[in-house]
């Protein structure tokens, strides 16, 4: 199996992967680890890992030509018995840090797609190059280029919901993106009329990001809020301390997000009570770990009874495409 992350963060999904018992890592480098281990689909959920490919066929030659012409053998035989009825995605990755990969990568694709349509024709016309939105399994193809001479392809993926946003010239913050990220992993996002109590919101991403949608946001800062954020009808800023703010008797929010740079075990203790009181239904939270233990504080959400995981009918932890050294907390309470 090969896993991808960020890069700069492998060392922690092995650490990630040995403490769930996945197995040896046989190979590793920028944005990916080769485990031993043959899950299928009962990969356990991964903070770290953005995709899993499962059971990848390993393929390496000289050229951009003989990359291309073997997949393409392999991509025919791996359809035997199988019948591609509707769109299907294929999906292409190499890590940015090894210039000129992306371009290289980019000629495979291009070679594969004049064989594919030679040989495939309506199979190639149904190819859609986008990554499947949500998380868990997917299937269609999935090519990882490690370097010049040599991808992993697979036709099955466990995929952690991580991506790529899109910006928005009017977000006050690149905070913004995370949030969104954070609803494409939750599968929901705000809903006009819903309400959100933004901890730490300032300059407003994040509000911004739930008022675009049209739900009512109180915005609770000392900082000042910018952008789309400021005076935005949609967001109320209450300049107070996040820590003591709650709801008012008999009130629940429909959302709360918090993403205050403030020690990530504080903050979990301020999201138990959150939780515990039934103060949301949803709930968007970044821990930042740059100056703690990364794992033993994912030990603690995954493991410990005092979690706010135990009050969640769904939740996910993940390290997504737009996080850096913290992980974002995404939850839907039990009714
Ligand atoms: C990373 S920024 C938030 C960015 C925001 N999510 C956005 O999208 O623009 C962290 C914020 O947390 C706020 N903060 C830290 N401790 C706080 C506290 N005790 N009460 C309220 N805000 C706090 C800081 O003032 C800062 O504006």
């Amino acid at each position: 199996m090969l896993l991808t992350c960020q890069s700069g963060f492998e060392e922690l999904l092995r650490a990630e992967t040995t403490a769930r018992g996945l197995g040896a890592v046989l190979a590793s480098g920028a944005g990916w680890l080769q485990l031993e281990a043959k899950l299928g689909m009962e990969l356990p959920e991964l903070c770290f890992a953005q995709r899993a490919l499962l059971e990848p066929v390993e393929i390496a030659g000289p050229s951009v030509n003989a990359i291309a012409g073997q997949l393409c053998e392999w991509f025919a035989a791996s359809l035997r018995g199988e019948k591609i009825e509707g769109a299907w995605p294929i999906v292409w990755q190499a890590p940015i840090e090894i210039p000129g990969l992306g371009r290289r990568l980019g000629a495979v694709e291009d070679e594969f797609a004049v064989l594919l349509k030679k040989r495939l024709s309506r199979v190639a016309k149904l190819a859609t190059p986008s990554l499947p939105r949500g998380t868990g399994p997917a299937r269609g193809l999935f090519v990882f280029a490690t370097d010049f001479g040599r991808i992993f392809a697979t036709r099955s993926v466990w995929l952690g919901g991580q991506r790529r946003m899109a910006d928005d010239s009017a977000a006050p913050s690149r905070s913004y993106l995370k949030t969104e990220e954070a609803f494409a992993i939750l599968g929901r996002e705000p809903a006009p009329g819903e309400t959100v109590a933004d901890l730490g919101a300032a300059p407003g991403g994040w509000s911004y990001s739930a008022a675009k949608r049209g739900a009512r946001v109180v915005a609770v800062d000392n900082g000042p809020l910018k952008g789309g954020a400021l005076d935005n009808p949609l967001i109320e800023h209450r300049m107070e301390d996040a820590f003591p703010f709650r709801p008012a008797e008999g009130q629940r929010y429909d959302w709360m997000f918090c993403d205050m740079v403030e020690d990530p075990r504080r903050v979990l203790e301020l999201v138990v009570r959150w939780t515990r009181g039934r103060w949301c239904r949803h709930f968007v939270v970044n821990l930042k770990f740059g100056h703690t233990d990364a794992l033993a504080l994912l030990d603690t959400l995954l493991y410990s009874s005092e979690s706010p995981l135990r009050d969640c009918a769904q939740a996910h932890v993940r390290h997504l495409f737009h996080d850096r050294e913290e992980f974002t907390l995404v939850g839907s309470l039990a009714e």
